[in-house]
């Protein structure tokens, strides 16, 4: 089978066969195909499409181009989320917990981030001493011991992604549904999982700007993951604004911890519940959606789920007494407010400029390998809706570098528009999809 063929197959329109797509995905992994030929059959699918057949193929390729995590060996129904990924998304790191606790086990393999901000491993990392590149062998080990573990993607998983990715990100194929639901499903299934569920987001500080696209790749993905034989759902929650009060990464986990006693930020805590009811439901622990918000519930109210993530803190080799004393996290050395210009109501805090600024701070990467500064990023911000005093702070800067704390403060400002009337709150969740 030449890729030539197989390439000129997909340019004009024809739907690839299962063995066609498999020797594909085993050329970017093993080196076989060129680069050139992995790209021009990347730009194909890109303009031709793949039909629901081909796409489920093309994931179960990518999956089996590795290792697939068994833990088969672990009791109870487990469950993952997923994100596409949003500006101050932190909802891993209290969501993880909180359903462990409330008895669904939680295998979570996440990625850094590339661009704006930091990923969950980031965003973890900033624990003093917690390790995420524990090995499959230790995954599913402390899976088996406390219910959950919260590790980085190893070399093992879906390698053929790595190669497909990367090249997808300099040939302008990115934005093709088929090639995202087996880039993200193909991760997320090698897992070991049973049930997932996706928080497929959408506006301003989204991968997808418009909530349409956003339910086309809801649909693509909850279709694919069931044809992979797993209880998909997926959500649609809004991003035009940061979620929460925080952007950077011990700043999050510091949030994260407040959401875990029961004072974080009402959307944070909303996505949260949202997210974790569906989990709870097809984790086999609650029978509806409502009996398992309840539950939830209890879980923040009890400290169950705050002790759990001390477990896991500890577990990983992480310092338990951040949990109990957030201050120990890594902090910057300078912080400085924005104040408001004018009396009146937040009518925008625009997510992708709030994301640039945490960037030029120093809490997000621009290429794969500059190192994430723990301590800096953006928190107190105000949320659309919200009224303001004239001088009163809008948000704090956190930085370690006076040139980009004065350049960051000014973005922060000009990302915020206060307006006289009162303003629309924009939609935070969508319809759900299963
Ligand atoms: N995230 C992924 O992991 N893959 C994609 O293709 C897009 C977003």
């Amino acid at each position: 089978m030449f890729p030539q063929h197989i390439i000129a197959r997909k340019r004009d329109g024809h739907a690839l066969t299962r063995a066609e797509i498999q020797a594909f995905v085993r050329g970017a992994t093993d080196g076989s195909w060129a680069d050139y030929q992995l790209s021009a059959l990347l730009m194909a699918i890109f303009l031709r499409g793949m039909t629901p057949e081909e796409t489920a193929a093309y994931t179960d390729a990518m999956m089996h181009s590795g290792t697939v995590a068994d833990l088969s060996a672990v009791p109870g129904i487990k469950v993952d989320k997923h994100s596409t990924g949003g500006v101050g998304d932190k909802i891993s790191i209290p969501l993880a917990p909180l359903v462990v606790a409330c008895g669904v086990p939680v295998p979570m393999i996440s990625g850094r981030g590339l661009g704006h901000s930091g990923g969950t491993l980031d965003k973890l990392e900033s624990i003093p001493g917690f390790r995420t590149d524990l090995s499959l062998a230790e995954y599913g080990a402390q899976i088996a011991r406390i219910g959950c573990a919260l590790i980085g993607q190893t070399k093992d998983l879906a390698p053929s992604d790595k190669k497909l990715y990367a090249l997808r990100d300099v040939t302008a194929t990115v934005e093709c549904i088929p090639l995202i639901c087996g880039s993200i499903l193909s991760k997320k299934l090698a897992e070991g999982i049973d049930a997932l569920v996706l928080d497929v987001k959408f506006g301003r500080g989204a991968f997808m700007k418009r909530k349409a696209d956003a339910r086309a790749l809801a649909e693509a993905l909850v279709a694919v993951g069931r044809a992979g034989g797993k209880q998909v759902r997926a959500v649609l929650t809004g991003m035009d604004q940061p979620l929460g009060r925080t952007v950077g990464n011990a700043l999050e986990v510091a949030e994260s911890i407040a959401c875990l006693r029961g004072a974080g930020p009402a959307d944070v805590m909303e996505v949260t519940y949202t997210l974790g009811a569906h989990m709870l439901v097809l984790g086999g622990v609650a029978p509806d959606e409502t009996a398992a918000r309840r539950k939830l519930e209890a879980a923040i109210a009890d400290g169950s789920a705050l002790a759990k993530f001390r477990e896991i803190v500890v577990a990983q080799g992480g310092d338990g007494l951040v949990v109990d004393e957030p201050a120990r996290l890594p902090q910057a050395r300078l912080q400085v407010a924005v104040p408001a210009r004018r009396a009146g109501t937040v009518a925008e805090v625009d997510a992708m400029e709030i994301a640039l600024a945490a960037l030029r701070l120093g809490a997000g990467r621009a290429r794969a390998e500059d190192k994430v500064d723990p301590a800096v990023g953006v928190s107190g911000l105000c949320k659309i809706g919200e009224t303001v005093a004239a001088g009163a702070p809008l948000a704090v800067i956190h930085a370690n570098d006076e040139a980009a704390l004065a350049a960051a403060q000014a973005q922060v400002a000009a990302a915020i528009r206060i307006g006289a009337g009162p303003v629309a709150v924009p939609e935070l969740i969508g319809e759900t999809l299963r």
